[in-house]
């Protein structure tokens, strides 16, 4: 729907509210490849529906003309003008980039976001959060960006929350496939030939993955040589990992997170909650397990055999799981 005229609620405040977009955006979970993809190497990443971002436009008769306000109550933002916040207050970079995009709106307008994604868990919800607003305030100012356009204006807020990042979180969020992600490059498809079914258990422990990521670059800038060959080990597992998908060979996939997980343990962004759920998920028999995202914390995937994947979520709990999703990856049925 475009805006095309103001929408002046007359009479009863009971009046229906004319929505003029809503969107949602699924959260991101890194398969294989996280930190070696800020340095250039490829990762694998898929999106996970059980959670989300929301972004709903609605006119706003009450504010001043042009204006646009947010009504984010999960970070405290209720009714507030976007040009009162901090310049670089992350929504306010997003509806700036929307509006740079798709220009000025005709009347005032308010952004209600919200999400389901946990923060700081290395689910992509800063990510998810642009990308649902830009693409919400851009379809309501009559634009309908490719994911490829959405992308490349949330990473500009990306930027703002994460410092130096690869642009794997935007990317996926916004395309809502699975795919092999190299910086700078469009995302390929993965190629998926079978199923195999993924537990993402939550630690619970925040964790700022621009301070992991922080952390990285100090180590790779003592010892550039050593790093540099971490980094190239993971992106040889990850190409490795995306012929093992396609191929449908769970048990070679999960062999290749364990390594993937041990290159990033040797890289400094695990934690000791991450090191127990991990070990958890392979003593109940995961084919694999690893710690996915930033690390330092947020949360672990594993790779798990379909017949055994009630009793490992609950392994997960034991070991400190404080949520577990559970997403499957099948084969793309040709349409
Ligand atoms: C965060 O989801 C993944 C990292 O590789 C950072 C990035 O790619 O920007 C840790």
């Amino acid at each position: 729907m475009t805006l095309s005229e103001p929408h002046r609620p007359k009479g009863s405040p009971m009046r229906e509210e004319k929505v003029l977009a809503q969107v949602r955006v699924p959260g991101k979970v890194i398969l294989m490849g996280e930190h070696a993809v800020v340095y250039g190497q490829p990762a694998l990443a898929i999106p996970v529906f059980g959670v989300e971002a929301r972004a709903e436009v609605v006119p706003f008769p009450a504010g001043q003309p042009g204006e646009v306000v947010l009504d984010a109550p999960q970070v405290e933002l209720r009714n507030v003008p976007v040009s009162s916040l901090p310049a670089t207050h992350p929504l306010r970079v997003a509806v700036a980039q929307a509006l740079g995009a798709a220009g000025p709106p005709p009347f005032p307008l308010k952004v209600r976001v919200e999400a389901t994604i946990p923060m700081a868990a290395g689910l992509g919800s800063s990510a998810a959060v642009s990308v649902a607003l830009i693409r919400a305030l851009t379809r309501a100012l009559g634009k309908d960006l490719p994911p490829e356009v959405i992308s490349a204006l949330a990473y500009e807020v990306e930027k703002i929350h994460h410092g130096t990042p690869s642009g794997v979180d935007n990317t996926t969020v916004a395309f809502a496939r699975p795919g092999y992600f190299r910086k700078g490059h469009p995302p390929e498809p993965l190629e998926v030939g079978g199923t195999f079914v993924l537990l993402i258990g939550d630690t619970g422990v925040p964790a700022s993955t621009k301070d992991t990521v922080a952390r990285v670059r100090e180590g790779w800038l003592r010892d550039k040589t050593g790093y540099e060959a971490r980094f190239r080990a993971i992106g040889t597992l990850v190409e490795q990992g995306r012929r093992a998908l396609a191929q449908g060979s769970a048990q070679e996939l999960g062999r290749l997170m364990d390594e993937n997980h041990e290159l990033l343990r040797s890289l400094g962004v695990s934690h000791p909650v991450l090191e127990r759920v991990v070990f958890a998920a392979r003593e109940a028999g995961a084919w694999g397990a690893k710690l996915s995202g930033g690390g330092g914390g947020g949360n672990i995937i594993a790779l798990v055999p379909p017949e055994k994947a009630a009793g490992i979520r609950q392994a997960l709990q034991r070991a400190g799981a404080v949520r577990v999703w559970t997403t499957t990856l099948r084969p793309q049925v040709e349409k």
